[in-house]
């Protein structure tokens, strides 16, 4: 392991030297280019409703459109470890959006993760999933982002700690991390499997939040999909074993993508954005061309019903504060609340989600089809660590078949 990160940085260090002069050059001579005509773009009603449903798809809106602000005109910041990066414009407006790009351009910007005047921009924007797009479905969602209404909103700064502020870096970067195709992550062939494929890895980036992050924050191919920590949530292992040893079936998985609340599960955090933003619009063979890529042309046997004894103080918590909504037996009340029995989030190895959905408790949430839950409360003022570990130990015992290895320790790093 630490042979291997030492040769990548000898790796990296040689590739930066050399792109670093590359890079000077190209820069010189694209630079300036950043005036030129307003575009304006020919395409047929169909071209432009095909582009609305690729974006989607592909959740552009997820990052370029912030709460409460102009869709589509940018703003969102996103944290590194190296400063905020901000999502820009992708409105038509001349000056501050992409008014004055060709579809050549934005190809360039999803395709190479290059800006119009020639500069690298950081994969916060998913160009690393994206480089896989048909540049028939990259016409259609330029064609489609042109005809919106062009929003005055001028793009925060993003400003980068040295060295990362170089975006010529991001060469090297790309040069070391940037592939033509992400590896399938289960075994298929059919068309189904083929446009799931496309759906899961390119369009829905799905890896950007599923898939293990290296050092330099590059996506771990060989581990693609096997889950990631994003902070305190994390993105579970969607990989066809990580699947059904959580119970999902393509039926179940199917609802879920398409509704947000499916029997194992009911999306919450980032993923409820997900549901909600883009994989809800998607039509249903587009949405069972994803579990079958998924789960794979042959999903494995799901884990049956696991129930266990659990700690009997943990017990004593779930009683006084938990029963009363999801019922002494865990079932939950159907269509209020969700059923803890089975849920997938106590069967994931990893607790954190359990942890922090106990101590920070899920805001109301609406769902597609006008479905709402009402939320829960956060326990973290009634529950001391060591209570609040015996509470998750005896959640992951009694209905999640986990270990009851949470400790103390384990919850306050997560407060
Ligand atoms: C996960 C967040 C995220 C998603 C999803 C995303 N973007 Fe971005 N995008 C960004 C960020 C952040 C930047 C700015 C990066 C930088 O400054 O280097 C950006 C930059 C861009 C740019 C360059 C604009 C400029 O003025 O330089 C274009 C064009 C763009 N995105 C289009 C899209 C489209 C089209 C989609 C959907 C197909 C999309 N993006 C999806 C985060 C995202
Ligand atoms: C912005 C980050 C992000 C992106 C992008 C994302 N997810 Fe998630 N996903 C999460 C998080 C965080 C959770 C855990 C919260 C929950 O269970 O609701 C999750 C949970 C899930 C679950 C439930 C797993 C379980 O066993 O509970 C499935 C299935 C899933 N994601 C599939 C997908 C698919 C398919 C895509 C691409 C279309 C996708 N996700 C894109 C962050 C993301
Ligand atoms: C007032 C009712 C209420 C109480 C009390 C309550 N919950 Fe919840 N819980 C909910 C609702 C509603 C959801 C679904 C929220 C959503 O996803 O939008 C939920 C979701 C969850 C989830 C996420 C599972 C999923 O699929 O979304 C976990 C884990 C959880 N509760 C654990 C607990 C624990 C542990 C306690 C006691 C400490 C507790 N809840 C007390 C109503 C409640």
């Amino acid at each position: 392991m630490r042979v291997r990160r030492l040769l990548r940085f000898a790796a990296i260090g040689a590739a930066v030297v050399v792109l670093a002069l590359a890079g000077f050059v190209a820069a010189r001579l694209l630079g300036g280019k950043t005036g030129g005509l307003m575009q304006v773009v020919k395409a047929s009603p169909e071209v432009v409703a095909r582009g609305k449903y690729l974006a989607e798809a592909a959740d552009c809106a997820a990052c370029h459109s912030a709460p409460g602000g102009a869709p589509f005109a940018g703003g969102l910041g996103m944290a590194s470890g190296f400063g905020t990066i901000y999502a820009t414009n992708i409105t038509p407006d001349p000056d501050n959006g992409i008014g004055r790009w060709t579809a050549d351009d934005f190809w360039r910007a999803l395709h190479d993760g290059v800006r119009r005047d020639g500069q690298q921009l950081y994969p916060a924007m998913p160009y690393t999933s994206y480089r896989g797009m048909t540049r028939a479905d990259s016409d259609a969602i330029y064609a489609w982002l042109m005809q919106l209404r062009p929003m005055k909103v001028a793009n925060k700064q993003t400003a980068l700690d040295f060295p990362y502020n170089i975006r010529l870096g991001m060469l090297g970067w790309n040069l070391l991390f940037l592939t033509d195709s992400l590896p399938a992550t289960s075994q298929g062939s059919g068309s189904a499997w083929q446009r799931g494929r496309y759906l899961v890895d390119v369009l829905g980036h799905c890896g950007e939040c599923h898939t293990p992050r290296g050092l330099l924050g590059e996506m771990e191919l060989s581990r693609s999909l096997t889950g990631f920590a994003l902070g305190r949530v994390a993105a579970p292992d969607i990989t066809p074993a990580g699947l059904a040893s959580r119970g999902w079936t393509p039926a179940s998985l199917g609802t879920y993508l398409g509704r947000g609340i499916a029997g194992p599960n009911s999306a919450f955090a980032d993923m409820h954005q997900v549901v909600v933003l883009s994989t809800r619009n998607l039509a249903s063979d587009d949405i069972a061309a994803m579990t079958s890529y998924l789960l794979g042309d042959k999903p494995p046997a799901p884990t049956v019903e696991t129930v266990g004894e659990g700690n009997p103080a943990g017990r004593t918590s779930y009683v006084a504060l938990c029963a009363g909504c999801h019922g002494l037996d865990g079932k939950g009340i159907p269509n209020t609340i969700v059923a803890l029995r089975n849920n997938s989030t106590l069967r994931l190895a990893d607790p954190r989600n359990l942890i922090v959905a106990t101590l920070d408790g899920i805001g109301p949430q609406n769902f597609p089809h006008r479905m709402s839950l009402p939320g829960m409360p956060g326990f973290a003022d009634k529950l001391s660590d060591e209570q609040a570990a015996a509470l998750v130990n005896y959640l992951r015992v009694a209905w999640g078949g986990q270990k009851p290895d949470v400790t103390a320790a384990t919850v306050r790093a997560l407060r």
